[in-house]
């Protein structure tokens, strides 16, 4: 029995749902002492990675992973006790979909890691309020050719609301070597990343650039401050204050963190796929409309970001 009051079986058994750079990052690590799978939905990249394994590269050291335990989507059966989601927010419906007898079957924490505002509204109805755990991560990967997974910055992954479900998870995160925090007013935290993804995601989107050009080049300033501005005006609507300031200054921290890192929106778009612009800069629009609030900013940027999106495709 743990301190948290749940069974840790000698290896626990986790499925990572989502099997892009950090569903690899975080499944690598949890590998270290728990029987990981990952689950995939594109068959074609699930079968490269079995014939040739992953590349991962890290501290500037590299080391090939083979074989990967990676399943394709809604082929998995096995009853984990916990189940890490680090899919886009997009492909969530029909990933559950595909994968309900997972969240049945045996009853597995599940652990939400993703960008967007309001994920948890999908799995109200399949997982109890007591085993879904929320979290945020500030860690950049990105995913290179030759099925090759970079970890690109470290960070810190902030899991809530308390509980033991959460001691749980974040003790076998800290378990596999992540830096992690619990805080009780997740919700805060959700908003708070979610205001780093609404501007360093689109602007290096659009612009083509790695995360550290946000915080060093002083013509993207304007731009920040106008759409942090529209996002701390939906967050106190939704009742969360912020100031603006401290905010400003940990996205800038971000961005200079993750400098050599590109966004995952950026990388979306490198690799023709549809972006979370929807879920993020869409999201804070969504608020704006329901409160009668402008949103000139975060609106014109879902609007260019989809303009690049049908280019890519
Ligand atoms: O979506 C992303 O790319 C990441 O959340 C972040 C923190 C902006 C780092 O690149």
């Amino acid at each position: 029995m743990t301190d948290s009051g749940l069974f840790l079986s000698s290896s626990p058994v986790v499925t990572v749902l989502g099997a892009g750079s950090i569903g690899f990052l975080y499944g690598i690590h949890l590998a270290r002492h728990c029987r990981v799978t990952l689950i995939g939905h594109n068959p074609e990249r699930i079968r490269s990675i079995r014939d040739h394994g992953i590349l991962f590269r890290e501290n500037e050291t590299e080391r090939r992973i083979y074989p990967v335990p990676i399943t394709l989507s809604g082929m998995l059966s096995e009853s984990p006790d916990l189940v890490l989601v680090t899919l886009k927010a997009h492909q969530i419906q029909q990933a559950v979909e595909e994968n309900k007898s997972l969240f049945m079957a045996g009853a597995p924490i599940v652990c939400l890691l993703m960008n967007g505002g309001d994920n948890a509204r999908f799995f109200k109805n399949l997982v109890p309020r007591e085993r879904l755990v929320l979290a945020t991560t500030t860690h950049n990967a990105m995913t290179l050719p030759g099925n090759c997974i970079q970890h690109t910055a470290g960070g810190i992954t902030t899991l809530g609301p308390d509980g033991p479900a959460v001691h749980f998870t974040a003790r076998l995160l800290a378990d596999s070597g992540f830096t992690t925090e619990i805080d009780p007013d997740i919700h805060r935290i959700i908003w708070k990343k979610l205001f780093v993804n609404a501007v360093i995601n689109p602007l290096t989107a659009i612009h083509g650039v790695r995360n550290g050009e946000i915080a060093r080049n002083p013509q993207y300033m304007p731009q920040i401050c106008g759409i942090l501005e529209e996002c701390l005006h939906a967050a106190h609507c939704e009742g969360f204050d912020f100031e603006e300031n401290e905010i400003l200054h940990h996205i800038l921290h971000i961005a200079e963190n993750t400098a050599l890192g590109e966004s995952s929106m950026l990388q979306d778009l490198h690799h023709g796929k549809t972006t979370e612009i929807d879920e993020i800069n869409g999201f804070i629009a969504e608020i704006c409309e329901k409160h009668s609030i402008p949103c000139p900013y975060n609106r014109e940027l879902v609007k260019q970001v989809h303009s690049l999106e049908q280019k890519a495709l």
